[in-house]
């Protein structure tokens, strides 16, 4: 958002582009959306798009592109190898972080799986921030363990630190100490940390943990799927930065990394993923699995056209005025539940605003999925699909028990420039509505619960008839209204 006083005094987050595309969505009557939430086994990925007014789940795949992206697709030069679409785009990857190599991969956890299978060897310990789903599945899978160096901060709901997404770097010290350096497989670092609340990592702390990797002789992986947020809220939030351009924010973070990689269905508005390193041994082996489980070198899995409007996408997204509406978003819809005394996560992050289901669902058991039950809530509510973000996400113990999640969140993500005011005004309604009778809310349990990522694919039920009961207070409280 620009530096804009309005004559009324209110700060109301401006749209700094037009809508010249637009797709049409539907509202169904909340009779209707119950009847979807059950065919969808009351878990929100498994919801049609069609039945879903307001897509919330998640920016991966969805943010709206520019019309320089759109027409960047048309000159894409589709060829198995030496596609000039790659050279274009490893040029301006290169400009970007000023790292020296390219590895182009279909999306982010595909990255994750070549990083893991190159790096990761049983036993050993990857120490991070804060562990994405994907990215410990593909460490587990390598027969590696995850260890989370968050500082106390990050995992409170509400806290005034503004990097809430930073590593304890007493805790690294210490875990370097106690584990040995070979026993460590890389140091992670996931920018605006996505489990946590979309949360920035400080270059600060960026900068400290880079000095202990580089004096140990550990591989330090940043994660940039969700770059641009915490390059905004270095920018906004510390003072150091206030007048550097986002360009040399993104030059300095990639100095102090050995590996960046990303999800650009996130970063860059398009469809696809990378690596990037300067280092040239991890460059040669992780290159062997780019044709083999990717596609070749020059493509590796994503489309061409895709590939270009990355190249632009990501140019973009070193203009403020581009990145900063998610943020800006995130923070209006947070204080609008905020002032009708919503737990929400503060302070507000990236990606999405997160509501702390623990104390809005505090009457249903934890092994009840609080997150998934309100997830549920929200969508009969008012068609507003999130995503859980809690102990549905989890993975259980190695003896069938549940792991507890520390965090119970609903996220409701904002994928780049596609809502609008009155949209992030409708959801904080329907969500003052549904707080008011959270009581009606009840529990859910698996009735068909997969083993790996069980919250993309499994099936649940309500424990009693609650969503039925949340109907009838709906139509009680608001007539014939959709
Ligand atoms: N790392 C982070 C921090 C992510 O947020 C994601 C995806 C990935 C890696 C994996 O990337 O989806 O392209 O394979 N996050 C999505 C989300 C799924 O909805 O938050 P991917």
């Amino acid at each position: 958002m620009p530096n804009l006083k309005f004559f009324s005094g209110e700060s109301i987050p401006l749209e700094m582009h037009k809508v010249r595309m637009v797709q049409k969505i539907n509202l169904h009557p909340v009779e209707k959306r119950m009847h979807c939430m059950s065919e969808a086994g009351f878990n929100t990925f498994l919801l049609k798009n069609l039945d879903i007014f307001l897509d919330m789940l998640t920016d991966s795949g969805v943010n709206a592109m520019s019309e320089k992206q759109y027409a960047a697709m048309l000159q894409a030069d589709d060829s198995y190898a030496g596609s000039e679409t790659y050279f274009r785009l490893e040029k301006v990857l290169q400009d970007i972080f000023g790292m020296k190599h390219f590895l182009p991969a279909h999306q982010g956890r595909a990255c994750e799986h070549i990083i893991a299978k190159t790096i990761v060897k049983p036993g050993s310990v990857a120490l991070m921030n804060y562990h994405f789903t994907t990215t410990k599945a593909h460490i587990s899978l390598m027969g590696g363990t995850v260890e989370e160096l968050i500082n106390d901060e990050g995992l409170k709901i509400q806290s005034s630190n503004l990097f809430k997404g930073d590593m304890d770097t007493g805790k690294l010290a210490e875990a370097v100490k106690r584990l040995g350096k070979d026993k460590i497989s890389f140091v992670r670092i996931e920018a605006g940390t996505n489990l946590v609340g979309g949360q920035p990592v400080s270059m600060a702390n960026l900068r400290e943990v880079s000095r202990i990797c580089r004096s140990e002789g550990i591989k330090l992986i940043y994660d940039a799927s969700l770059l641009t947020d915490n390059l905004y809220f270095i920018k906004i939030r510390d003072a150091e930065f206030k007048d550097t351009d986002i360009k040399d924010i993104t030059r300095e973070i990639a100095s102090l990394t050995d590996i960046i990689y990303f999800s650009s269905r996130k970063l860059g508005a398009a469809r696809g993923g990378g690596i990037l390193t300067s280092d040239e041994e991890l460059f040669v082996k992780m290159r062997e699995m780019v044709p083999l489980y990717e596609g070749f070198l020059t493509y590796g899995g994503m489309s061409v056209r895709e590939m270009e409007a990355m190249a632009v996408g990501l140019q973009e997204s070193m203009d403020i005025d581009v990145i900063s509406q998610t943020p800006i978003f995130v923070e209006a819809l947070c204080n609008e539940l905020q002032a009708k005394g919503i737990p929400v996560v503060t302070p507000p992050g990236g990606l999405g605003c997160h509501i702390d289901a623990s104390e809005f669902c505090s009457h249903i058991p934890q092994t009840q999925y609080r997150a998934g039950a309100l997830a549920s809530a929200v969508f009969i509510a008012g068609g507003i699909r999130g995503m859980e973000r809690g102990t549905m996400s989890e993975q259980r113990n190695e003896d069938g028990t549940e792991r507890l999640a520390e965090m119970e969140l609903l996220r409701l993500a904002f994928p780049k420039r596609v809502f609008t005011l009155s949209q992030v005004k409708y959801v904080a309604d329907r969500i003052a509505w549904l707080f008011n009778n959270r009581n009606l809310i009840g529990g859910l349990e698996f009735i068909e619960e997969p083993k790996v990522l069980r919250f993309f694919f499994g099936r649940l039920k309500p424990v009693s008839n609650w969503p039925a009961i949340l109907v009838q207070q709906f139509r009680k409280d608001f007539g014939d209204s959709l």
